[in-house]
């Protein structure tokens, strides 16, 4: 286990007797998560239950939670709205999200709060007179935002929790209220954004401040602890109706926005129909569309599975080189095919039969990379700001939670009065079908921009059972390199038999069709690149890949990681 300390007491005596207040008021006494000082814990076995995300407080309020008597369901309500506070990058209430779950009765849940396109969106919105797409539109600023569907999200997943909701959002309104201490990777990267902040808002949100933020400096949220408090008191319509609404729209009509308070009112999560597939002993459900995730994970697994080339091992050039073929022709599907199932006739069944899979595979010549130019199907790129929740509870709940608001800090535009981020999610359409954006990308007629429509995601949250008995839960943030993150992850354990610490944190590869390159992180060993490079690979270094949390449950014991990129950290008991 590393412990990294993080924290600092803070001297100040009218803040330390709000800490003191703060500390007993959301978790009862002798159970105290302290927002001014805590640790993180990147790898550890539990006995009773656990979570990993991407801030330490938000792990260990979602593991206080399930030892207050909460299940997975209230502890994923509860770490999501902390995560909208304490991790504001991709935490968030103006996003949107993904959640599978799986139910000690055995019942599967697949609840789909994607932001959708407003009513007054239409195809052509980020194109210019002479039709030249304007990235800038669809990326930052009020015309970027889908209608949120957090909120919506949350309250679909309430009637499986066991505790009252005022109790799942109070740390949330406290640690906005009160403040938390930043870490020095929270720090620069609100510096690195000041500009942005300053720019696409009309008013000075709380991120901003006229000297920068350095380690141990405390956030305070006050306008979005209002907000907060308001959801509380009248659950989703604190959020889609009244106050909050108004304030939205006031915040569109600043600018280019479009979102109506009809948009906010008609927002509806749904209910999908989770894919599921075998992979020898185990069982991986994964998001449908409107994510790409769980197709595209399907189709790079049962490509490999069973192959010569996986079973020589891990970061053998020989199973290196499968599963970058595999996933150059799982990429290649998702431009042309994928969108949201509710507007595009998506051709899931054949996507993920076995004739089509072994067909798709079939002209991969060992030693010798495939060219993207001969393999149909393109790719858009996306930001890579989303953050993942795994969580398991002592009755056998597992609950995979992916939620985003797509960039960084999303559209970079703060909700005045309403203190909180919303999302740039309009990017994830394609902005112009069938013509590359600024990315070199391309997208398809199946994900252009309708009202009404959920923009195409890559999102992939996981769970996963062995012998009908619950194993793994997994996810990641990441772009386009979330479902290759999530593969990875998974053949490290199933398949090369990690440790949950070495499955998540090995250097990890990504090809997604177009560009036709190896993308590699900076650990990658130099042996396999020279290995690939003679078959005809292109290989570029890039930075980190994916911010991976997984929990494993075997031998009567839950290990979890959290990944080491990023401030990342589990609790549990
Ligand atoms: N915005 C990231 C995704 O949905 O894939």
């Amino acid at each position: 286990m590393q412990k990294v300390f993080i924290g600092f007491f803070v001297f100040i005596y009218s803040i330390s007797n709000v800490c003191a207040q703060h500390k007993t008021n959301w978790l009862g006494a002798g159970k105290i998560v302290d927002p001014y000082q805590y640790t993180q814990v990147k790898h550890e076995f539990y006995n009773n239950a656990a979570v990993s995300c991407a801030h330490p407080l938000a792990s260990l309020i979602g593991a206080q939670i399930m030892k207050q008597g909460g299940n997975a369901f209230d502890a994923g309500i509860a770490v999501q709205l902390a995560l909208a506070v304490v991790y504001p990058a991709a935490g968030n209430i103006g996003g949107g999200g993904f959640l599978i779950a799986r139910k000690p009765n055995k019942e599967i849940i697949a609840i789909d709060y994607r932001e959708v396109a407003p009513g007054n969106a239409n195809k052509d919105m980020y194109l210019d007179k002479d039709g030249n797409a304007q990235l800038e539109l669809s990326q930052s600023g009020r015309m970027a935002s889908g209608v949120p569907g957090t909120i919506a999200g949350i309250f679909s997943t309430l009637p499986s929790a066991k505790l009252n909701f005022k109790l799942l959002i109070q740390p949330a309104i406290d640690l906005a209220k009160f403040g938390y201490v930043i870490t020095e990777r929270e720090a620069n990267s609100l510096n690195s954004n000041k500009n942005a902040f300053i720019k696409n808002n009309s008013h000075t949100p709380a991120f901003v401040k006229s000297i920068s933020w350095k380690a141990g400096d405390t956030l305070m949220q006050p306008e979005l602890a209002e907000t907060l408090i308001l959801i509380r008191d009248n659950g989703a319509k604190g959020f889609y109706e009244g106050e909050t609404a108004k304030l939205i729209v006031a915040e569109m009509k600043q600018g280019n926005g479009i979102i109506s308070l009809e948009d906010l009112k008609n927002y509806k999560a749904k209910i999908r129909v989770p894919l599921s597939f075998d992979y020898g002993d185990y069982h991986i459900y994964g998001f449908p569309p409107p994510s790409s995730g769980g197709i595209i994970l399907l189709q790079m697994m049962k490509m490999v599975e069973k192959t010569a080339n996986i079973k020589k091992g891990f970061q053998s050039p020989e199973a290196t080189q499968i599963m970058i073929e595999a996933e150059r022709r799982a990429y290649a599907d998702r431009a042309e095919h994928l969108g949201d199932p509710d507007f595009w006739k998506v051709p899931i069944k054949t996507l993920s039969s076995d004739a089509y899979i072994t067909n798709r595979i079939s002209d991969f010549t060992p030693g010798k990379a495939s060219k993207s130019v001969d393999i149909k199907g393109g790719v858009i790129k996306e930001s890579e700001e989303t953050t993942h929740i795994s969580i398991y509870d002592k009755d056998g709940t597992m609950v995979s939670i992916t939620t985003t608001l797509n960039g960084g800090y999303g559209s970079k535009t703060v909700v005045g009065g309403a203190g909180f981020l919303m999302n740039n999610e309009m990017d994830d359409f394609s902005v112009k079908p069938g013509v590359a954006n600024m990315f070199g990308a391309v997208g398809g007629e199946a994900n252009a921009i309708v009202p009404g429509k959920r923009m195409l995601s890559s999102m992939c949250p996981v769970i996963v059972t062995k012998n009908g008995k619950p194993a793994i839960v997994v996810g990641t943030p990441g772009g386009t390199t979330i479902p290759t993150s999530v593969f990875q992850s998974l053949m490290n354990v199933i398949e090369f038999g990690m440790n949950t610490d070495d499955a998540v944190n090995q250097p990890k590869f990504h090809h997604q069709h177009l560009p036709d390159e190896v993308y590699f992180e900076p650990k990658f060993p130099e042996s396999l690149r020279n290995a690939l490079i003679p078959m005809g690979y292109k290989l570029t270094s890039r930075a980190s890949i994916g911010k991976t949390e997984m929990i494993l449950i075997q031998n009567n014991k839950i290990e979890v990681a959290a990944d080491r990129r990023g401030d990342d950290s589990v609790a549990g008991f």
